[in-house]
């Protein structure tokens, strides 16, 4: 690929010129012993790795990092590893929403700063893919997203299992005294087989499934598991075309539009995906200047039936979606409901993207005429508890829940829930509605993985699986019930969810999306003029700066001051 001789490589700057400056950018380089062949003149590839020694999900990324080198040494550019923060999903506490913003800014940051040319960004881990992407997106330089890929099937006494689903399935048959401590420790020790993300329908293969989608990820790059062995070989292609993509100039914004948004949206429906990657598209989105709302969500979720065959709302994992042809094939049964001439980073469009992919197994990857259930996969519901917007899975959902009238039983924060819910004597029944608050955007903070609320241990013990539980929370894309998510506002800036008390009527119907407190509109007025925030402030550092900036969950959850295209300055060189 040629290079256009009327554009400069960014990199030139740094290495380009004679000054003094530039004289210990070489001198430097020629210290950790390149020579002017090395870098001299080619474009240079940020990888940004976010690996770390705790997460396990990228437990890979060093050796990748090295086979995407490879490929940029192939092609004629210089490679130069940095590294991003890991925000290891199941380690980070109190969660890695609160740290993906500052993920964000740092790659955008690393990329202002450093002499590169574009990057290669290595993710997977939930946060780590809108985290990077939208660090990349508002800086402009071309870029691929490499996927860390799923990892393999889980495997226990002969049975298939799948990252969080099974563990919330089976932890709930122990409290009901089911399974002895001896299963469940072996249950531990199949449940995460290999390197690579979680492998049912998550965050996780929710949103690199969308990337691939919108074209920032190479043709099949997404569903490829991470111990195969086609894995290395993907992650040296994307360093090879990177380099070719620095040479034509093809940038995040020339591939991301509102339609290439769209055919994203089309996909997470099909795939019953998780609900956080609603948040995060929205705040990707806006990065690039493009208006996406819940009810682009919802208009699309009435339209595309859910077609994946996988856990949680279907029967297989990402193994098996592999197996049976990828994302590609995926793709080719939405044909028709995708704009196919949008843009990817492999050079041509969509439709070029999908090609020739079949479909070997019409079970796991559905044609549009046999959706895997009635129910669609994400509904937006709302109404007076929550006037922008709450989200549900009607898919994951036990189906006579979708329609319900119950007295709330309130848990003003996550302790409270934690030192409550198993007591013998709480007065509830099944037919209740838990509701748990301050678990929001500023309230948890970072919008914790509480939104899957256990049901009490009192009610396991009487066979109850599933209860229609509302919180301004999020919850784990593996996870499944009826929980009603992302309420906004937020109880914590006084949005009506703080106003709800114990034995309130709340009442919810899918099918008319609406969510409601069926309590006089004076009386809630009146509470909410009473209510008193909860006493916690944040003095200091990152959480301060977080919740002084943060946006509600229909917003995407983005900072204030990051979102839109204003353009990235330029570093001065001196
Ligand atoms: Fe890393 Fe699930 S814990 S993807």
């Amino acid at each position: 690929m040629a290079d256009d001789p009327k554009r400069e490589l960014r990199s030139r700057r740094w290495y380009g010129v004679s000054d003094l400056r530039s004289f210990n950018h070489r001198s430097r380089e020629l210290q950790m012993g390149y020579s002017y062949d090395d870098f001299m003149g080619k474009p240079v590839v940020a990888i940004i790795n976010t690996w770390s020694d705790i997460n396990p999900c990228h437990a890979h990324f060093r050796t990748r990092a090295e086979e995407i080198k490879r490929g940029v040494w192939q092609a004629g550019g210089f490679p130069v590893e940095l590294p991003a923060m890991s925000l290891a999903e199941i380690f980070v506490k109190p969660t890695t929403m609160l740290y993906r913003n500052l993920l964000a800014l740092e790659v955008e940051e690393l990329l202002r700063s450093h002499p590169v040319d574009g990057a290669v960004l290595m993710g997977g881990c939930d946060k780590t893919t809108p985290g990077t992407l939208m660090g990349a997106i508002s800086m402009n330089l071309p870029t691929i997203f490499m996927p860390a890929g799923p990892m393999l099937r889980g495997n226990y006494a002969g049975q298939t299992l799948g990252s969080g689903s099974d563990v919330w399935k089976y932890w709930a048959e122990k409290q009901a005294g089911n399974i002895d401590e001896t299963e469940w420790r072996s249950m531990e020790a199949g449940m995460a087989r290999s390197f690579g993300t979680c492998m049912t329908m998550g965050t996780a293969p929710t949103m690199t499934a969308l990337t691939e989608t919108l074209g920032l990820s190479l043709p099949g790059a997404s569903s490829i598991p991470a111990a195969d062995s086609s894995h290395p070989r993907m992650a040296t292609l994307c360093g090879r075309r990177i380099v070719e993509m620095i040479h034509e100039d093809l940038k995040p914004r020339d591939i991301l539009t509102r339609a290439s948004f769209l055919n994203a949206l089309v996909v997470h429906m099909a795939l019953a995906g998780s609900t956080n990657a609603m948040i995060h598209l929205v705040a990707m989105a806006g990065r690039a200047g493009i208006e996406l709302s819940l009810d682009d969500f919802d208009r699309l979720a009435r339209e595309i039936p859910v077609t994946a065959n996988i856990r949680p709302s279907g029967a297989y994992l990402m193994e098996d979606f592999y197996y049976a042809g990828g994302l590609r094939a995926f793709l080719s049964t939405l044909a028709e409901k995708l704009d196919l001439t949008q843009k990817t980073v492999a050079g041509g469009t969509l439709g070029d993207q999908i090609k020739g992919a079949k479909v070997y197994n019409d079970d796991v990857i559905r044609p549009l005429s046999n959706p895997i259930s009635s129910a669609v996969g994400t509904a937006i519901l709302r109404g007076n508890l929550a006037p922008d917007g709450c989200v549900m899975k009607p898919s994951a959902a036990e189906p006579r829940l979708l329609k319900h009238s119950g007295p709330a039983l309130v848990f003003r924060d996550y302790n409270h829930m934690q030192a409550e819910i198993d007591r013998e004597d709480l007065d509830v029944t099944a037919d209740h509605v838990l509701v748990l608050q301050n678990g929001g955007p500023i309230g948890g903070p970072g919008m914790p993985e509480w939104g899957m609320l256990p049901i009490p241990k009192k009610l396991l013990k009487q066979g109850v699986r599933d209860m229609v539980r509302i919180s301004d929370a999020r919850m784990s894309g593996t996870s499944y019930g009826a929980c009603i998510l992302h309420v906004a506002p937020e109880a914590y800036i006084g949005g009506p969810l703080a106003a709800v008390r114990n034995g309130d009527i709340i009442s919810i119907d899918v099918e008319r999306r609406s969510i409601n407190l069926e309590v006089r509109e004076a009386e809630i007025a009146r509470r909410l003029a009473e209510w008193v925030p909860p006493d916690r402030t944040y003095q200091r550092g990152y959480n301060r700066i977080y919740a002084e900036h943060i946006r509600q969950a229909d917003k995407g959850c983005d900072f204030d001051f990051l979102e839109g295209t204003a353009p990235v300055p330029e570093p001065e060189i001196h």
